[in-house]
């Protein structure tokens, strides 16, 4: 419990986020792995009035987190980190930051993590639209990794999903010029509003403009993109880089 006064309560429980607030109970095998590692991986940072909010004073030391200064590559919602844990195994020159609400997923993550040996990734298991505003600085992002974001597949439920204009004009801020997001969903719809929000952004351009990125041979097949495949979906990539410029 927090002291928020209860109108304050009220208004953080009305925003709209991109995830359902599930319970966060571990399994036996996940909290062992919690307890072992998560001092290795999690970083702490300040939060609201819910778990998976963050303060907006709140700030990372980049360098102090990794001990290192190197290209920074963020992830939006790795799960238990299926493509995530072998894309940092083979990019020991970067820093990845992941950002996921899931603390069963996180747990999994850093046992997996930690067996693979990976020691280049840092995890913030909160909300990565309000990461993104209060812990990455503009300008510091190599690379933007956004795979199989939830669809909310439902008319109703569009306003949930995590790239609308408003984050796509957040996220481009905290490109480096030339740096690139990475994207990819097999929900054929929520491709076309990414693409066409994505193309409207000033400062980012498409690397494939009018069409899709081919699959990114890098990304390794997850349970996500199997399960859209089996029910027949296609799964589009798409890539844009920012240029400089306004809004950018
Ligand atoms: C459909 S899963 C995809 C997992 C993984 N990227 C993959 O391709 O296998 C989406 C993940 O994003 C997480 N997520 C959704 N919205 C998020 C947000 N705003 N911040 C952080 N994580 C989020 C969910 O908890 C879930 O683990």
């Amino acid at each position: 419990m927090t002291g928020a006064p209860a109108a304050q309560r009220q208004r953080v429980h009305r925003e709209v986020v991109s995830y359902v607030r599930r319970s966060g109970r571990m399994r036996p095998n996940q909290r062992r792995a919690w307890e072992r590692h998560h001092e290795d991986f999690v970083l702490e940072v300040p939060q609201r009035e819910t778990s998976t909010s963050i303060d907006a004073a709140a700030r990372l030391d980049l360098p102090g987190a990794f001990g290192r200064t190197a290209p920074l590559v963020v992830e939006i919602g790795p799960g238990t980190g299926e493509s995530l844990v072998p894309m940092a195994q083979v990019r020991p020159e970067v820093d990845v930051l992941a950002f996921e609400v899931y603390a069963p997923a996180v747990a999994q993550l850093v046992g997996a993590l930690a067996r693979a040996g990976v020691d280049n990734v840092r995890i913030v298991a909160a909300n990565a639209v309000e990461g993104l505003q209060h812990l990455v600085p503009a300008g510091r992002l190599d690379e933007l990794w956004t795979f199989f974001p939830d669809p909310w597949p439902k008319a109703r439920h569009h306003k949930r999903r995590l790239v609308d204009a408003e984050f796509v004009a957040l996220a481009t801020t905290r490109l480096r010029p030339g740096g690139r997001w990475r994207l990819a969903t097999d929900w054929a719809d929520y491709a076309e509003q990414m693409r066409a929000v994505l193309d409207a952004q000033p400062g980012l351009v498409s690397e494939h403009p009018g069409g899709w990125a081919p699959r990114w041979s890098d990304r390794p097949l997850t349970r996500f993109e199997e399960r859209g495949l089996a029910a027949g979906r296609s799964v589009h990539d798409l890539t844009y880089r920012r240029v400089e410029g306004p809004g950018a």
